[in-house]
């Protein structure tokens, strides 16, 4: 058990419903209104984040944090809320996997012509976000995506499961499709082409990007909504660390 996991609770118990909380019957409609999400309040009682505990580097903080995350038992802790905005600044959020970091930053893969390649292409300043609830814990990266390359790209396409390596050819990510049916020929047609054994060969839209973190700020859950905020920033020499107000 690890000694700095938060508590964290809800004031407020819903019990089980005794119905199907998804369906379409009046019990669920009842059900589904009385969890309101106003009336829920988690408590933090985790220790804090002090200054004086922090690593020089931010990636080695980060390090520190995953390994946590990752021993805590969370679900995917490398999934992150990966935002863009595009070159009139209109924003927009997904999940994507890190699959990779380091000193020379934070290393996702995706479609390029996908609607977050396209903007990162017109502004390549993006912010991920890692919401580790279950531990009371955040950190948010912002920095400049470039595409890493292409031996990059290749090596880890040819880690992926066969079936993942399809599915890339398949979507066309972020364009609308007629049905499930034509998405699901797509990918028949492929396995068909490369049946499992062979090799599949990267898409040329699909690839990594590294973002460069210039900021990366590790929330820290405490009572009384009085939370522990410390942001690395780069400067010229190298990095300073901020505390900011909760
Ligand atoms: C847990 C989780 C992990 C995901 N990982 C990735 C990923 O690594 N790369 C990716 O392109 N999409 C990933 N997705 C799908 C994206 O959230 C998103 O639907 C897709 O990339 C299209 O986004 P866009 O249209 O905004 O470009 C993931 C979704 C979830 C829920």
């Amino acid at each position: 058990m690890l000694q700095d996991m938060p508590v964290s609770q809800s004031d407020e118990t819903h019990a089980a419903a005794p119905v199907d909380i998804t369906a379409d019957s009046p019990e669920a409609h009842r059900a589904r209104r009385e969890l309101d999400p106003a009336t829920m309040r988690a408590r933090y009682r985790a220790k804090g984040l002090l200054e004086k505990d922090l690593a020089d580097d931010p990636v080695e903080q980060f390090d520190r944090w995953f390994h946590h995350a990752a021993e805590s038992g969370l679900h995917e802790p490398n999934a992150m809320v990966l935002s863009t905005a595009d070159a009139r600044g209109r924003p927009s959020s997904r999940t994507v996997l890190l699959k990779q970091y380091g000193t020379d930053g934070f290393v996702l893969f995706t479609n390029y012509g996908s609607r977050k390649g396209r903007e990162i292409a017109e502004n390549p300043y993006v912010s991920l976000l890692f919401p580790w609830h279950g531990i009371a814990r955040q950190v948010i990266v912002t920095g400049r995506a470039t595409p890493v390359g292409r031996a990059e790209t290749i090596a880890y396409f040819r880690s992926r499961p066969h079936g993942s390596k399809l599915g890339c050819w398949a979507s066309e990510q972020s364009s609308t499709v007629a049905s499930r049916e034509e998405l699901d020929a797509l990918y028949a047609e492929l396995a068909a082409r490369y049946p499992e054994g062979e090799d599949v060969p990267a898409p040329p839209q699909w690839g990594g990007y590294r973002v460069v973190h210039e900021t990366v700020e590790f929330w820290q859950g405490r009572e009384n909504r009085l939370h522990d905020r410390l942001r690395y920033r780069r400067t010229d020499t190298g990095w300073t660390v901020e505390r900011l107000c909760p």
